[in-house]
């Protein structure tokens, strides 16, 4: 089996197909979350704790860059869960920002308890935002899955029709609503990440053909810069940063370059020294497993390179 002949034997969208099914597997997860970092997820996890993200926060913001923290975790079972998420980030928010430095954060509104309850994330997402109101900090929540799209705009209306404006959304440009999604939030001026979307989703709600994701994402990056107060182009695809640039240029756009921790590190270190700026998002969590799954479904090289280190052990 090799890298390439993963993608050609079984097709791209079924390899995303099983690995992001393999996610929800218990046994799977306990086998990966007993040896998993140390085999190869550590390479895309910062640690467990916020105290092994901090040498990795240190190290970017040497070379120039920004970031961003994401405590791990997601889809939750009980409130007592998503209270434990909400006060995990007034923990973090404070240490974070008295450190000094630009890290911004990301929430996953799931992990704050979204499904088992809309107002109760609502709740814990409203005191989270105003507590790093507070600090100076900025929030963003991300997008998850498509059936919670819609509970996630509305909480992000609902927090800036609260005066929160130190917070933004993730717009998912392989979803078919997403375009009429970024036209109606620009009245807000809106804060926005541009991401092709990391979810397995049937074709009734987004596209299945990786061109078609390409195009749209460009599509949506150009709408994104020419239109929103300010757009994060979140992305390691080398022709839609060339495109992102030039449409940055043409609109004066205020913009940056996102990228995640452990993924074309080379990109990001020569955006930074054309002086551009990015911002790479450090995750850290003891549940980070739902995390590195999207991560091997991305690019089956990725699933071979920790296979190989599993066996090694
Ligand atoms: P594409 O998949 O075309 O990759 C371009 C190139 O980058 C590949 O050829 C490969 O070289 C490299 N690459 C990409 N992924 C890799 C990986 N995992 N490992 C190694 N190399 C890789 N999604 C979502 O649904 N909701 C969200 O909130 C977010 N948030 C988010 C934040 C940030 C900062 C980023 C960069 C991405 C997200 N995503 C996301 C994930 C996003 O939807 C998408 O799945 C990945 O970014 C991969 O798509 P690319 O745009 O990188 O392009």
């Amino acid at each position: 089996m090799s890298p390439v002949l993963v993608p050609d034997r079984i097709g791209r969208a079924a390899f995303r197909s099983v690995i992001l099914s393999a996610a929800g597997n218990p046994w799977i997860s306990a086998l990966a979350n007993r040896r998993g970092l140390e085999a190869g997820a550590n390479r895309f996890v910062a640690g467990e704790t916020l105290a092994d993200c901090i040498p990795v926060l240190d190290r970017l913001q040497a070379g120039g860059m920004r970031t961003y923290v994401i405590a791990l975790g997601e889809a939750i079972h009980t409130t007592e869960d998503a209270a434990a998420a909400a006060a995990g980030y007034e923990d973090l928010i404070p240490e974070v920002a008295a450190r000094g430095a630009d890290t911004t954060f990301s929430i996953k509104l799931t992990h704050l308890g979204l499904e088992l309850d809309p107002e109760l994330a609502w709740r814990h997402a409203r005191r989270v935002v105003a507590l790093a109101a507070e600090h100076g900090a900025f929030v963003r929540l991300d997008m998850e899955q498509s059936d919670v799209v819609d509970q996630t705009l509305d909480i992000y209306r609902r927090l800036r029709s609260e005066g929160l404006d130190n917070t933004g959304v993730v717009l998912q440009a392989y979803l078919h609503r997403t375009m009429n999604d970024l036209i109606g939030l620009l009245p807000l001026e809106p804060n926005i990440r541009v991401v092709k979307g990391a979810y397995l989703e049937p074709p009734a709600v987004a596209l299945q053909k990786k061109a078609q994701v390409d195009a749209a994402y460009l599509q949506l990056v150009r709408t994104a810069l020419a239109h929103a107060r300010f757009t994060a182009v979140a992305t390691h695809d080398e022709q839609a940063v060339a495109e992102a640039k030039n449409a940055a240029l043409k609109y004066q756009a205020d913009h940056e370059f996102q990228m995640l921790y452990g993924v074309r590190f080379g990109l990001a270190e020569q955006l930074v020294e054309e002086g551009h700026h990015v911002r790479i998002c450090v995750p850290f969590g003891a549940d980070w497993f739902v995390y590195f799954t999207r991560r091997l479904a991305e690019r089956p090289a990725n699933l071979l390179f920790l296979l190989r280190n599993l066996a090694r052990r």
